[in-house]
């Protein structure tokens, strides 16, 4: 057998194993893992020396927004900016969440995501659907499933973007999902007393006040613990399978844990700005940019996502990159209500969970390869092909110096932010060379992939862990 790249001598990572190997790459293929492959180097054949290196299996971001039309705007990352930062942070697969508008179905908005997607991807790609209407969308999702998206997204909140879906729409996903094999992802925060606590605070006088510092004040735990416990108990009563996105409270986990503990099939992700960042940010003069939906918490919220993280009752780690400029963050003009909602995140999660989490003792190796890698993977109906480095896997390879840090500078980023919230922030694990596919888009710390490379991958029915 002749190979085009082999990658030597690294320290290969799985979900449930850490050896040294040699990794081997035939067209878009892991061909073979195993010792010695080098003996089979032939004219052409690229070897790539991982000696003293980390080889894991490319990132699988299960939540992001791209080019998403939202609190009116659109974010700033396209399909180009937003995985070519993918690919530079380590991630070779996205799914972003194709949204129906106006009186479109959920065929329209694939559609239009997929033509958004298909010219500009530099890594692989899916799509979740989002339900916006249930009476009229329901009805599809047989097809959708059909067609490769066996997880739609119900928001519990966002009525004045025309997107929530209230408690009987709930229901019904949860149902359909058991009956289909497939998962409802809820955004969950609790809509009636958000609402109640937005306009109690919404005055000239408190805003003046308080300015971004109103996000976390409206915003307390209850509202974000009080949605996940209503919808762990829609999951249970129907048997229906639920992923929380973007958890943020240690309240929540605690439920998930307890939901879990219980036979539930319920699942939870979290995102590095809930791990690392905390609300003492919407205290700063540019304290706005940080807004996003659900906001940081505190510490203890922090520490407890990451005791989640470990002991496995919140098993992935996404981004919900959903990037907005200074400019745009502008547009709130000193009233919170009115900040688009979002960070970017593609570019530099990893680096933040490896630093922060692995060297820090937070996590093992192992374990954050399962959390970024392997778990969304599987969950999302992606593994083996996606998230492992096993013979006939998608050769999806991201090679990690474990020392080699380098400086957070929004300006250097691939990123369409011209802001980060971590500038300046030495984090190692970015990927020095990153593979998609078998072709290499990162080679020494540089993106080197194109527009349009990337993928549509259809997804199979969630998995389990
Ligand atoms: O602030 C966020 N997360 N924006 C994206 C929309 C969402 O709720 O995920
Ligand atoms: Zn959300
Ligand atoms: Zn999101």
């Amino acid at each position: 057998m002749t190979y085009d790249t082999i990658v030597r001598g690294g320290t290969v990572v799985a979900a449930d194993s850490v050896k040294k190997a040699d990794v081997a790459i035939k067209g878009e293929k892991i061909a073979a893992v195993g010792q010695k492959l080098s003996r089979a180097k032939r004219d052409g054949t690229t070897i790539i020396d991982a000696a003293g290196k980390y080889v894991i299996p490319g990132g699988v971001d299960a939540h992001v927004h791209l080019e998403l039309p939202f609190c009116g705007t659109i974010s700033s990352d396209d399909w180009s900016t937003g995985t070519r930062a993918a690919a530079r942070g380590g991630v070779t697969t996205v799914i972003d969440f194709a949204i129906p508008f106006g009186d479109q179905t959920l065929e329209d908005a694939f559609n239009a995501w997929a033509a958004k997607a298909k010219s500009k991807a530099c890594v692989d790609y899916s799509f979740h659907v989002a339900i916006t209407n249930w009476q009229r969308q329901g009805p599809e999702l047989p097809k959708l499933i059909e067609m490769g998206c066996p997880s739609f997204k119900q928001f519990m909140i966002y009525e004045s973007e025309g997107w929530q879906s209230d408690d009987r729409a709930l229901f019904l996903g949860l149902e359909l999902s058991r009956k289909c094999g497939a998962m409802v992802m809820v955004h969950a925060e609790s809509s009636r007393v958000l609402d109640e606590l937005i306009a109690r605070h919404h005055t000239t006088e408190l805003m003046e006040k308080y300015g971004a510092r109103l996000h976390p004040m409206t915003r307390p735990n209850f509202i974000e613990a009080e949605a996940i416990q209503r919808a762990v108990m829609w999951a249970q009563a129907t048997g229906g399978c639920l992923y929380i996105v973007h958890m943020s409270t240690g309240e929540g986990a605690d439920i998930v844990r307890a939901a879990q503990a219980r036979g539930a099939r319920v699942y939870a992700e979290t995102c590095p700005q809930y791990l690392v960042l905390d609300d003492s940010v919407f205290a700063r003069p540019d304290g706005n940019l940080y807004a996003s939906c659900p906001q940081v918490k505190k510490k203890k919220d922090s520490r407890r996502l990451w005791q989640g993280l470990k002991r496995g009752e919140v098993c992935v780690i996404s981004t919900d990159t959903c990037t907005f400029t200074r400019e745009q963050k502008a547009m709130w003009n000193g009233d919170w209500t009115r900040i688009p909602m979002g960070l970017p995140g593609l570019e530099t999660s990893l680096p933040i969970v490896y630093t922060r989490g692995v060297l820090a003792k937070k996590l093992s190796m192992r374990q954050f390869v399962a959390r970024c890698c392997t778990n969304p993977a599987k969950i999302m109906g992606l593994y083996p092909r996606k998230g492992g480095i096993t013979k006939g896997a998608d050769a999806d390879l991201v090679i990690i110096d474990p020392k080699k840090r380098l400086k957070v500078d929004h300006a250097t980023l691939e990123t369409n932010a011209d802001w980060s919230p971590y500038q300046g922030w030495s984090l190692a694990g970015f990927a020095e060379h990153t593979f998609c596919r078998g072709r290499r888009i990162v080679e020494n710390y540089k993106f080197a992939g194109e527009n349009g490379y990337g993928r549509f991958v259809p997804r199979g029915k969630p998995g389990r862990l």
